[in-house]
């Protein structure tokens, strides 16, 4: 029974393959958290559930007085730390005071129902179980007659043991650097992970770990937890001189308020977290098996090779260069042909044509039909890449609705790249864009789209609207539904999430969408460490990685054709170079590696992924799946010279004999673990390796 209840402590205890959850109600009917972590029995939650209960809040101080740890600490009463929900009552009362309505438990899922004891606020604490993830998620009910304001209503507040030290996990970025891994001591402080711009964003995403700061990659307690939203969020992760600490997280950042109307409900999305005790690689594998078994709408499928018209032409796209570059791009084997950016309207530049979705008649006289169908005759699948969020003034759809983008009476609307954000919580807009997209995909029989968006929101406006901060809700929650329609009326289209690169990467918009192009900077020199800190939430399957020309059209880096496709082939290959430049040689070679990606892919794409570290600048990524495993290995830099390092491998039987299936050189598994993989790198910097092992003798 993986949800138990224990009613003399009103305590539950739920629990998957190798992790434990306990909550339990107090005796003023708050929700406060026992455990999370190892498993444990109902009798052992109840020994710590009466730790608690013993422990004396109030302590000897009156400023230390408070109530212990809360699955959702509201405000009010002795509660200092950040408040997971605010709201404020119609007689300008804030505090939430407790009272226990109810409880309901299925098979894997607890929901706790409370109730304020005076206002009529009601509030649903959900959990569900998948595999050792817990999803938590928070819904508020108004059951009265008048408007209850919500100034806060994350989604969960976590508790982590006490301990000495605390390290954080998170990851930064910023437009051509997203998903940069950091990993720092967590100081006795408040430390606020954000996004204020209306998605994701670049700068931070809503997933972090906790350690003790004696974790490693294979060794170590985790505790790891990643929200499903794609709007503005924020996360507070919290530690006090006695070395307690948690984090609590939402959608919506601080400053905004939604008035919760008589009788609605608001439903926050589901805040995942996982436990384990074996470092921050199990984290990672144990978040990519949520990811395929929980959220992908298509897991199984294998990801094709793509290729990309965006850094081959930028916005000079027209119908004889896409079929010169698709005639180039099947014939190194790309399985599915994106048409990018300057296909439609007066989209010549960034400065026009946004929003105005036909084909632009004297680069596609003839439509994109033909230019569709000989893509296909090619051996390919067809996609578009698409911004459906923006317009620039400079359309006519612009023109025509002024009033649909998001603004604020008497404020400038602040142009980035030249476009400002529709609101799709309008419904009329919403409509809109939906009718054109449904269009487009039928019409075409589109199999992929590039589903992109190049600013965050400002002004986010929403006039005449009585509740105007809901636009960061209903935005988010539009682009859901209409990609969720577009999926459900046209099975076969597969969409990518683009956001800038990697502005919109996180388990809400991967429910509905098949991979995600994490960043605009495609020198694979600079992409390993991108694609490490991708892949601490994120499996390969839904990484997006394009082998493009150099020098790097951003980084200007030169960078040898062999390197920069083992870096790519880490996750969902693609080619984004202009294939028109490349020499019959590098087309040779460039067709032999994707042809060595189609027999790894399986492998990459479905495998559990290590990742490895030689020393140096030996970086890599070991990828089993069965008896086969696929090692990449990237030395960007060989310092003085020096060899790099040996690769040692975690994932191998040390008693089992590998056979490399392409020298057929067999090596033990206890020579792979302690001394290593010998790895054959080119001589100077860039020099890289794809070796694939067989288990052949156990
Ligand atoms: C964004 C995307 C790029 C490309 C351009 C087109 O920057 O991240 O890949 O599609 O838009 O304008």
């Amino acid at each position: 029974m993986p949800v138990a209840y224990e009613p003399h402590r009103r305590l539950w205890l739920l629990t998957g393959p190798s992790t434990s959850y306990a909550v339990r109600l107090a005796a003023d009917d708050g929700v406060r958290h026992v455990h999370w972590g190892v498993p444990i029995t109902l009798d052992q939650a109840a020994e710590l559930a009466d730790r608690d209960e013993r422990t004396p809040h109030p302590a000897a101080s009156s400023f230390e007085h408070g109530v212990g740890p809360e699955e959702l600490p509201a405000e009010g009463g002795p509660r200092f730390g950040p408040a997971a929900l605010q709201v404020r009552f119609a007689d300008g009362a804030r505090a939430v005071e407790w009272r226990h309505t109810g409880a309901h438990v299925e098979e894997n899922s607890l929901r706790i129902d409370l109730a304020d004891r005076h206002y009529p606020l009601a509030v649903a604490l959900h959990y569900r179980l998948a595999g050792d993830v817990v999803e938590r998620w928070t819904a508020v009910t108004n059951h009265g007659t008048t408007g209850i304001t919500v100034l806060r209503c994350d989604s969960a507040a976590w508790t982590v043991p006490a301990r000495s030290r605390h390290r954080l996990s998170h990851l930064v970025g910023a437009w051509s650097s997203e998903f940069r891994l950091q990993r720092a001591d967590l100081p006795t402080a408040e430390t606020v992970l954000t996004s204020r711009r209306g998605v994701t964003s670049h700068h931070a995403n809503p997933w972090l770990a906790i350690d003790d700061g004696t974790a490693g990659e294979e060794h170590g307690e985790v505790f790891s937890a990643a929200l499903a939203w794609s709007g503005s969020w924020r996360i507070t992760v919290h530690r006090d001189p006695s070395g307690r600490a948690g984090f609590t997280g939402g959608f919506g950042h601080e400053g905004l308020t939604w008035t919760l109307a008589p009788g609605e409900t608001l439903e926050t999305p589901a805040f995942a977290g996982l436990h384990t005790m074996s470092g921050f690689g199990a984290a990672s594998r144990s978040w990519h098996l949520y990811v395929r078994d929980e959220i992908l709408p298509e897991a199984q499928e294998t990801r094709p090779v793509l290729y990309n018209s965006w850094e081959a032409t930028g916005f000079d796209v027209d119908e004889a260069g896409q079929l010169a570059l698709a005639a180039r791009a099947a014939g190194l084997g790309a399985e599915l042909f994106v048409m990018d950016d300057g296909w439609f309207g007066a989209r010549t530049s960034e400065r026009a044509g946004l929003g105005d979705w036909t084909p632009n008649p004297h680069r596609f006289p003839r439509g994109l039909a033909p230019l569709a169908a000989e893509v296909r005759r090619l051996g390919m699948r067809f996609g578009l890449w698409l911004e459906p969020e923006m317009v620039n003034p400079d359309s006519d759809l612009y023109r025509a609705h002024p009033d649909w983008v998001l603004h604020m009476p008497h404020r400038r609307r602040t142009e980035m790249r030249h476009q400002l954000v529709l609101n799709l919580g309008r419904p009329d807009v919403a409509a809109w864009t939906h009718r054109w997209l449904d269009a487009l995909v039928g019409d075409l029989g589109l199999d992929f789209l590039k589903w992109d968006a190049n600013r965050p929101f400002t002004e986010a406006g929403w006039p005449g609207h009585p509740d105007p901060d809901r636009v960061h809700l209903a935005h988010t929650r539009a682009v859901y539904q209409i990609m969720d329609r577009l999926r459900a009326d046209h099975p076969g289209l597969r969409i990518e999430s683009c956001a800038g690169g990697g502005g919109r990467a996180d388990l809400g918009i991967l429910r509905r969408t098949d991979q995600v192009w994490p960043s605009d900077n495609t020198d694979a020199a600079d992409r390993i460490a991108i694609q490490h800190g991708f892949g601490q939430l994120f499996p390969a399957r839904v990484m997006g990685a394009w082998v493009t020309d150099s020098p790097n059209v951003t980084t200007g880096r030169v960078v040898p054709l062999r390197f920069r496709f083992h870096v790519a082939m880490a996750g969902v290959l693609g080619l984004g170079g202009d294939l028109t430049a490349w020499t019959a040689e590098e087309l040779k070679e460039a067709a032999g590696l994707v042809a060595a990606y189609k027999l790894v892919r399986p492998v990459v794409q479905q495998g559990a992924a290590y990742r490895l570290s030689g020393g140096g600048t030996l970086t890599g990524v070991h990828y089993a799946l069965g008896d086969d495993h696929v090692i990449l290995a990237w030395c960007p830099s060989r310092p003085y010279g020096h060899t790099p390092g040996p690769l040692r491998l975690a994932a191998v039987d040390p008693v089992g004999v590998y056979r490399d299936l392409d020298t057929a050189a067999t090596h033990s598994g206890a020579a792979l673990l302690t001394q290593g993989l010998p790895l054959d790198l080119p001589a100077g910097d860039h020099a890289s390796a794809l070796v694939r092992l067989k288990l052949v003798k156990e």
